[in-house]
């Protein structure tokens, strides 16, 4: 079935950090209307598609309302790799560096919006993904650092935790709440300075040091072990690249005061992992450092996944560089690093294909739209990298629940790693 577009429009509207997007709207010639708004990121890699274009978000509304809408109008397509094939003709530079991920990401995920209205049918399966879906594991950040808290917690940006052991995505998403929760009253017990503030993506922020913080995620761990009997894998996205320093050649830890070469960094995060139990790091070295990644995996890749956000930045190209490396087992698939559904799903698609652990995530600015859950539905995600709390995160695990109620489930990822 064709689905015809009859009108494309734009509204200039704003994110969970109050910046500005673009919220899409794309009505069909029956009326129906698809829509969506671009996250954004604040650890941004340096190989990401640019979000807007020359002259910014008024820039990308102008776009939107007169060429991309002029061209659209009328245009019919039955599968969203003709969609954004399409897109990509507009676009014309290979990369959306014309029109921004922000277009095109914001047309792209508006055209599954109202392909799956005019069909009736949940996104996931017109993204070509199974009846019955098996469900990813939630990926949960519960104390949060670098960046995403003005550097004021924790040198290192994300503790994540992910539930191994409950038997569908709502049991697991409410346990990866509860244990969010025992993180908070662990550290009103442990940091005598910590007042409930939360970051950018709602993670706990604290005063004590990164080595401190490990200790009182485990200890919330364990309560909620001896409470509830779930168990629970603990990680970190280090975000190295923002803590790189490219002229010094140091990884400088603010906080903490520390300065580390390459040799130190590696040796730092195998220290950390075996100290803490790590069972998930991300992008441990800046965004170059392909070698330094296969090097990781070597020494820890059978129990722990090794994952590449801003060194991948789901780029097919940079992917396919890195799996013959075995730089890494796992990828971050963001769609808007590099704008629209198709290239983020061919990249998921190839890293699947090379063993490589495929995680789905949200950015550290959102938006109120539950779209992502789909895509990681549809790529067969293992891990679905989302806050457990605040609206704009918590409609995506909802998304999940609800599809999980609708339609079924065939069980939630087995966690390879988590040894
Ligand atoms: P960002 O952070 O959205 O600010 O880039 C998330 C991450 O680094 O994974
Ligand atoms: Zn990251």
């Amino acid at each position: 079935m064709e689905i015809e577009i009859a009108r494309v429009d734009a509204v200039v509207t704003y994110d969970s950090r109050g910046r500005p997007t673009l919220d899409v709207m794309m009505v069909s010639s029956n009326g129906n209307v698809g829509r969506y708004a671009s996250p954004s990121g604040a650890s941004v890699g340096v190989y990401e598609a640019p979000p807007l274009p020359d002259g910014g978000i008024l820039a990308a509304r102008k776009l939107v309302v007169e060429e991309v809408n002029r061209i659209l109008r009328g245009f019919r397509y039955s599968s969203q790799e003709e969609f954004d094939s399409m897109l990509r003709r507009i676009d014309g530079t290979g990369r959306y560096e014309r029109l921004g991920s922000v277009v095109s990401l914001g047309l792209s995920f508006a055209a599954a919006d109202l392909a799956s209205k005019e069909l009736g049918i949940p996104m996931y399966r017109w993204l070509g993904g199974p009846e019955k879906p098996v469900f990813p594991r939630p990926l949960c950040n519960v104390l949060g650092g670098g960046k995403h808290a003005l550097n004021r917690s924790i040198d290192i940006q994300e503790i994540l935790v992910t539930p191994l052991n409950p038997p569908s995505y709502r049991d697991a998403y409410v346990s990866a709440v509860e244990l969010h929760r025992e993180v908070a009253k662990v550290l009103s017990e442990k940091d005598h300075f910590f007042n409930g503030g939360r970051n950018d993506e709602g993670a706990w922020v604290t005063t004590l040091s990164d080595e401190e913080a490990f200790e009182a995620v485990w200890e919330a761990v364990d309560r909620v072990r001896s409470d509830l009997g779930v168990k629970f894998a603990v990680g970190v996205d280090m975000a190295a690249s923002s803590m790189w320093d490219p002229n010094d050649k140091l990884y400088i830890y603010r906080r903490n005061g520390l300065y580390m070469d390459r040799e130190e960094q590696i040796e730092y995060v195998v220290e950390l992992v075996r100290k803490y139990g790590l069972s998930y790091v991300e992008d441990p070295l800046h965004e170059d450092d392909f070698p330094g990644f296969s090097l990781l995996v070597k020494r820890l890749g059978k129990n722990v996944l090794i994952v590449g956000d801003d060194l991948y930045v789901t780029n097919l190209s940079r992917i396919k560089l890195g799996l013959s490396e075995r730089a890494g087992n796992g990828v971050i698939i963001k769609p808007n690093q590099v704008g629209d559904i198709t290239h983020s799903m061919e990249s998921a698609r190839e890293a699947s294909k090379a063993g490589f652990a495929v995680v789905v995530s949200h950015r550290s600015g959102e938006t109120p739209y539950p779209h992502l859950a789909h895509l990681a539905l549809a790529v067969g995600a293992d891990l679905f990298k989302v806050s457990p709390v605040y609206g704009e995160r918590v409609v995506k695990h909802n998304e999940l629940v609800r599809m999980e109620d609708l339609y079924g489930s065939e069980g939630l990822k087995p966690m390879r790693w988590a040894g």
